[in-house]
């Protein structure tokens, strides 16, 4: 089958599609004819290099974790779905998703009338976005700060806390202002000034700051708070400098929020959007628009 391996760290330019060996799932795992793939915006720290500390990653490697596509043929004790099944998950590794086949062993199936593009904007982000609000505790009644809440996880994560009814201040650029309105949030520009523009949109603060960008927001969000405490980031490898909780697991995929969230995206509930799609020849377009971090949502590849 095709895939795009990484044969060598460096930039965009050495993700290349090559032939490699069809992946067979193991127990427990489904593969996947891939139909659409979610580019993270890890993917690209992991291609550059700039993950090789913290993750191994032998090479060549096949990235991708965001799936979506039909089920094609099922490893032992698999129940439940079918050859043919129409599934977003996630991609084990390390088979990757950016490959004409995957494998998964947590997904849900796609609801009628969700494209395999739209819904893989779903898995990581929704799966990230649960994990954080649930680690702020973030219920009804609370003001949560989202630094990022244009973004893939961002987005999701303003409308998983609007759902426990708590009032969502999110920071995006000036482009991307109407874009968080429309989550149900309260958007402000990020940027100097912040913490005089949270405090005259919460008078009486805020109480717990998710931030999905990563981008020295932590003393701003220190300062909004008066301490570290019901401070979250994804992102920013200062976190520890700060005392500040860092979260990059562990992870909580879940099918049954998957599927959930996949519902409401169908029934146009919920806003998950699909900033470019890109065929897998033009995979370092697709990492260049990741890399620039204002895609304005998920980026996705197809075969
Ligand atoms: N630890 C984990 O478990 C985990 C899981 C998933 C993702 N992540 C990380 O979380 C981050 C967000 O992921 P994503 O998929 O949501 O990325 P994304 O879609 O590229 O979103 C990036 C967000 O950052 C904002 N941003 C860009 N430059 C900024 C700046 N200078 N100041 C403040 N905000 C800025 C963007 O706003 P505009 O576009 O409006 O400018 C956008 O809202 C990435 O670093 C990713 O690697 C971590």
């Amino acid at each position: 089958m095709k895939a795009i391996t990484l044969n060598e760290f460096g930039g965009p330019e050495v993700l290349r599609v090559t032939e490699v060996p069809l992946p067979e799932p193991g127990p427990g795992q489904i593969r996947v004819r891939v139909r659409a793939a979610g580019v993270n915006p890890i993917d690209g720290k992991i291609r550059s290099g700039a993950m090789r500390a913290a993750l191994r990653t032998p090479l060549p490697a096949v990235l991708g974790v965001d799936v979506a596509g039909i089920v094609d043929a099922l490893g032992d004790g698999v129940t439940g779905v079918a050859v043919g099944d129409r599934v977003v998950g996630w991609a084990d590794a390390p088979a990757g998703a950016y490959a004409e086949f995957a494998l998964a062993s947590t997904y849900s199936r796609l609801p009628d009338g969700l494209d395999f593009s739209a819904a893989v904007a779903l898995p990581v982000a929704v799966e990230t976005a649960t994990r954080t609000l649930d680690l702020l505790k973030v219920g009804a009644g609370d003001t949560l700060l989202i630094h990022g809440a244009s973004g893939a996880v961002g987005q999701i994560a303003a409308q998983l806390a609007a759902d426990r009814g708590a009032t969502v201040i999110g920071t995006a650029g000036e482009a991307n202002q109407d874009r968080v309105r429309a989550l149900g949030a309260t958007p402000t520009v990020y940027g100097p000034g912040l913490v005089d523009r949270v405090r005259a949109l919460a008078p009486h603060g805020v109480d717990a700051v998710l931030d999905a960008a990563g981008k020295g927001a932590l003393p701003d969000s220190i300062e909004l708070r008066g301490g570290t405490d019901r401070i979250v980031t994804i992102a920013d490898a200062a976190a520890q400098q700060f005392g500040v909780v860092f979260s990059a697991g562990p992870e909580q995929r879940s099918a049954a929020d998957l599927a959930a969230v996949a519902d409401r995206l169908a029934r146009g509930e919920l806003i998950a959007t699909v900033a470019a799609v890109f065929p897998f020849a033009q995979v370092a377009a697709a990492h260049r628009l990741s890399d620039g971090g204002h895609a304005g949502g998920k980026i996705v590849l197809v075969p």
